[in-house]
């Protein structure tokens, strides 16, 4: 356990996670106390903040302290604050898609994906509804060394289109409380680099999602697009299968008041939809990163 002033960090894993004691969060932390929590967040890529009791703006606030706000497209914000949106699946939606419940990086579709995220429970289910996030950087450093070097010059297509696009707004449809929006802006594509390195920390990570990564461009591949050959839909698959192995992989059971703090340049992670019957409600924001680099 590391003492840091009043903040006492525990890893929750001997991969990625750590539980942060001693913090509350707000719009007004000590500076010294928001480094602690942001290079606590960097070094172990997911950090669980219990017993927390944010309002939208006291959570706006907050994030503005890690960053600038991220903008957060095709999902609409709660009234009361432009910034902020809820993730709520009700109880009499059993059936309904849940959001994030497919392994993703937040954004990262965007030119400078999102570098935190910000999720605040309110009302969890008594069972079920936890969130799985992967470590990029233990992905990354457990590759073959050819593997490694093959990939290192590959370029990832992102895109939203098997999420938001307009062919997607039925499978949105089912959620009650969450207005998402698809838009034919969704086919657009952008390219990052695969394997990334950190702005803060200097690790190496892959910056690899199956949701977002729709095609592989680089020697040997591909033509990056959706359609691709038979070695990038074989690669695409490997990468999905090697970097969401459970070896990798941090488990959080929700209890209300969590906040959990993520960075999705180094982490994917999935939202499970087990708790068929009850229901599931946070606040999320984004803080706004960079674009990739290589
Ligand atoms: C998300 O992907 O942002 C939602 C994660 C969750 O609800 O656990």
């Amino acid at each position: 356990m590391v003492k840091q002033m009043s903040i006492e960090i525990s890893p929750l894993t001997g991969i990625l996670g750590a539980r942060a004691d001693g913090v509350t969060l707000s719009s007004s932390m000590d500076p010294d106390l928001v480094a602690a929590v942001r290079l606590a967040l960097v070094e172990n890529e997911v950090l669980v903040i219990p017993g927390q009791d944010l309002s939208p703006a006291e959570q706006a606030g907050f994030s503005h302290l890690l960053g600038a706000y991220s903008p957060v497209p095709f999902v609409q914000p709660v009234p009361e604050h432009q910034e902020v949106i809820k993730v709520v699946k009700e109880a009499s939606e059993p059936d309904a898609f849940n959001f994030g419940g497919v392994w993703h990086s937040d954004f990262s579709f965007l030119e400078a994906p999102p570098a935190f995220t910000v999720l605040h429970a309110l009302d969890v289910p008594s069972v079920g509804g936890d969130t799985v996030w992967s470590s990029m950087t233990a992905a990354h450093d457990a590759l073959p060394d050819d593997v490694r070097d093959a990939l290192d010059d590959v370029v990832a297509v992102h895109t939203a289109s098997a999420s938001y696009s307009p062919a997607q707004q039925e499978l949105h449809a089912g959620l009650s409380g969450m207005n998402i929006r698809t838009s034919e802006s969704a086919h657009e594509t952008r390219r990052h680099p695969l394997l990334v390195t950190h702005p803060e920390s200097g690790k190496r990570s892959l910056f690899f999602n199956g949701t977002y990564v729709r095609g592989l461009h680089g020697k040997g591949i591909g033509d990056g697009t959706e359609s691709g050959g038979r070695e990038e839909r074989r690669l695409l698959r490997w990468l999905h299968d090697f970097t969401t192995h459970v070896r990798f992989t941090f488990r959080h059971r929700w209890s209300n008041g969590d906040v959990v703090l993520w960075d999705n340049r180094t982490t994917q992670h999935v939202a499970l939809n087990d708790y068929g019957g009850l229901r599931r409600e946070l606040n999320r924001t984004t803080v706004a990163g960079s674009a990739p680099v290589a």
